[in-house]
């Protein structure tokens, strides 16, 4: 392949994830190095590309070659000129540090959209600044969470139905800055399987994280203590893979078969602004 002969793949832990190497994302990708990162994405769930220069436009048209891009419903967040971009930033209007976190939701295990009937697929996120410590992201194997189910558990999962709510999720977490009523009007609680097949690699996966609710048919608090026991159930260290950003990385992961979680740093001292994308997806079966 001409200008990519350099390229390397090297895996970021045993289970998924992977670095790309020797890729310059800041010139066009042409179809053979977009069919080889494709290619490795749907292979190892998570790619890295270190020390990448991708100013806004250039980050939504990467996207773009995935698919649609969401704008999201709480337009709050976008960024200026491009409502494909929802920005994550503790910075004040005076470029300081505000103590405030941009979005506490992102603390709590979820996937990108998960909310809406076309879920997310890819999720594409740049880190502008990082703080020196903390506000690092985790991600979970929801393929290796299935598999690991006891069959008692599978079976009692086949065809359930859980309720996602980004009203829920959000009033939850971030209580202070509720959604808006037309917020609440673009997003209903809408259902999805708790088990998913992701349709491309046809493997199956759990599908809940922290915008799940509730189970479709179940009492109330019955349906939420199993959504918590589940998401519980899913994580485990052996599935988990912890990405310490630098400035300049891209990360883009499939929200079909992982879960991910920020954790927190010093939002009142250190300084983090990251910028992400979500590529709509399908509708999960
Ligand atoms: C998000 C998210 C993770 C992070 O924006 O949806 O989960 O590390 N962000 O900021
Ligand atoms: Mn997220």
């Amino acid at each position: 392949m001409v200008g990519y002969d350099n390229l390397e793949i090297r895996p970021l832990c045993r289970a998924f994830g992977a670095e790309i190497i020797g890729v310059d994302l800041s010139r066009p990708v042409d179809d053979d190095l977009y069919a080889r990162i494709y290619a490795a994405f749907l292979d190892r769930q998570l790619l890295l590309f270190r020390d990448q220069d991708l100013p806004p436009a250039s980050q939504v048209a990467l996207g773009q070659r995935f698919g649609e891009v969401q704008v999201h419903v709480m337009n709050q967040y976008h960024a200026d000129g491009f409502p494909e971009l929802y920005f994550l930033s503790n910075l004040d209007d005076n470029g300081e540090p505000s103590g405030k976190h941009p979005d506490k939701g992102t603390l709590a295990w979820h996937t990108d959209g998960s909310w809406r009937r076309v879920t997310g697929q890819a999720t594409f996120l740049y880190s502008v600044e990082v703080p020196k410590e903390g506000g690092e992201t985790h991600f979970c194997d929801m393929y290796a969470a299935y598999e690991a189910l006891s069959d008692v558990m599978k079976q009692r999962l086949e065809g359930m139905r859980a309720v996602h709510n980004l009203d829920f999720s959000r009033s939850r977490r971030h209580a202070e800055d509720p959604m808006t009523d037309a917020q609440k009007r673009a997003a209903p609680p809408i259902d999805h399987p708790v088990v998913r097949t992701h349709p491309e690699t046809g493997r199956k996966c759990i599908f809940l994280g922290d915008h799940a609710e509730t189970i479709a048919g179940l009492d109330y608090e019955e349906g939420r203590g199993l959504v918590e026991e589940v998401n519980t159930l899913a994580v485990r260290p052996e599935f988990t893979y912890c990405h310490q950003w630098r400035p300049r990385d891209l990360v883009i992961w499939d929200n079909r078969c992982l879960m991910h979680r920020a954790t927190s740093y010093d939002s009142a001292r250190e300084r983090r602004v990251m910028r992400r994308c979500t590529i709509l997806g399908e509708i999960p079966g």
